[in-house]
């Protein structure tokens, strides 16, 4: 049974943090999240019992490390539904996102091409496709963003309707707006129109708190953060197509991704290792394990509920304090539970940090995604996000905290 009560008791920060005199409300965890006892001693039992590198060592500790290590990818892999010979471990989702950008669109997309993407995303799955467009000549494209936060799907249908569209990269679920993109139907057309066409999906806030099944998803490659999913910081996924990563040249160079060196060249080691050069993220990998292990037992389909209950509460609740308007879908099945507001008259900033003082951890600014921020007609936002570890009973702290920080600029 699902009980976040109960599930508070598992994260040391979660329940024991104070900040300013107050109890800690954390409403940052689009951001990163905290981490529950299970993947802090994961990571701790690593390095106190087997810390060893990975697949070069011959002596019993290697084994073990790279044991763990290769068990936390099969686990990876089967909590999205992937293939763990297509689950390439990088530093993050930015550097997933890049690994494809460089490897797959930089190569693959020319002249006459489209490659598509929205208004909506993340700078990460934004400024990689831009960095490698000068040199692979392809059009850049991007589908605009209804005033409600949604992609414009009629936009979306005319660029598609080209027929030249040859990268489709969304992001599942909006870290700003907390819009859930309808992916496999967005893939499913894109496909229809150009059938060579891949589909790239920034799963970095969708796969910590949605069911997620890549082959369901109709994603080639989906890529998301450890850190955002109880995870450490320091580790991301890239899940792909293997037959896709066989056919790309490595992104980086050195040891560990190569079959043989000489001096004349190289031979390149098998997927997914021919991705990860140099000594991998081992101890986050096993604490990622841990925190897959922890999201499975608790089960995906519980979290949504939990975070659909949340959203209901809160929306409902912000959208009763006078001068408060809720950006993006309003109804809780449509969205995730990143939620941004803006209160008239006061800027961001000035919010986020009064409620810090009213011990709300909030977060305000462009999340990182300008140019879908621009379409709110502002330059930032303040965001409050939920996850397992938030109670309905948070959510006056967080009408509290808006209040008394409304009075404090009217003073
Ligand atoms: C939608 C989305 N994509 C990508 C990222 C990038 O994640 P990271 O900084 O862990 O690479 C984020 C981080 O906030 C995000 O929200």
């Amino acid at each position: 049974m699902f009980d976040a009560t109960t599930i508070r008791k598992d994260f040391p920060l979660i329940l024991e943090r104070q900040v300013h005199g107050k109890r800690l409300v954390y409403l940052d965890s689009a951001a990163t999240s905290q981490k529950p006892r299970a993947v802090i001693d994961a990571m701790a039992r690593y390095y106190e019992e087997y810390n060893a590198n990975v697949h070069r060592g011959v002596h019993a500790l290697a084994e073990e490390a790279t044991e763990a290590f290769e068990a936390a990818r099969a686990a990876v892999a089967r909590f999205v539904g992937a293939d763990p010979r297509g689950c390439v471990f990088t530093k993050n989702a930015t550097e997933a996102l890049n690994l494809v950008a460089y490897s797959y669109a930089r190569r693959r997309l020319g002249e006459g091409d489209i490659l598509l993407t929205t208004q909506m995303e993340h700078h990460a799955n934004l400024v990689p496709w831009q960095l490698v467009q000068p040199e692979a000549g392809f059009e850049l494209r991007y589908v605009p963003v209804t005033p409600d936060g949604r992609l414009d799907r009629t936009a979306f249908d005319e660029i598609v309707g080209t027929g030249r569209v040859k990268l489709f990269a969304v992001t599942h679920m909006s870290n700003v707006v907390g819009t859930i993109n309808p992916v496999a139907e967005l893939a499913g057309a894109v496909r229809a129109a150009s059938p060579e066409a891949v589909v790239v999906v920034d799963g970095a806030q969708s796969v910590p708190h949605l069911p997620t099944d890549v082959l369901a998803l109709d994603a080639d490659f989906l890529c998301f953060s450890g850190h955002k999913m109880l995870g450490p910081t320091g580790i991301g996924v890239l899940a792909a197509r293997p037959e896709l990563l066989e056919a790309m040249p490595p992104f980086l160079g050195g040891g560990e991704m190569i079959s043989n060196v000489t001096l004349e060249g190289t031979t390149f080691n098998e997927v997914p290792y021919k991705f990860e050069a140099g000594t991998p993220p081992i101890a986050e990998a096993v604490g990622l394990h841990a925190a897959v292990d922890y999201l499975s037992t608790l089960g995906m389909d519980a979290v949504r509920r939990h975070e659909l209950d949340l959203l209901g509460h809160a929306i409902g609740a912000l959208e009763a304090v006078e001068g408060v308007t809720v950006h993006g879908p309003h109804q809780p099945s449509d969205r995730g539970a990143a939620v941004s507001f803006a209160i008239a008259g006061l800027h961001p900033h000035d919010i986020g940090t009064i409620m810090d003082r009213e011990g709300v951890a909030v977060r305000a600014g462009h999340h990182c995604a300008k140019p879908l921020v621009r379409t709110l007609g502002s330059a930032a936002t303040t965001r409050a996000s939920f996850y397992i570890y938030n109670t309905v009973e948070e959510i006056p702290a967080l009408v509290d905290a808006i209040e008394a920080t409304k009075r404090f600029f009217t003073r």
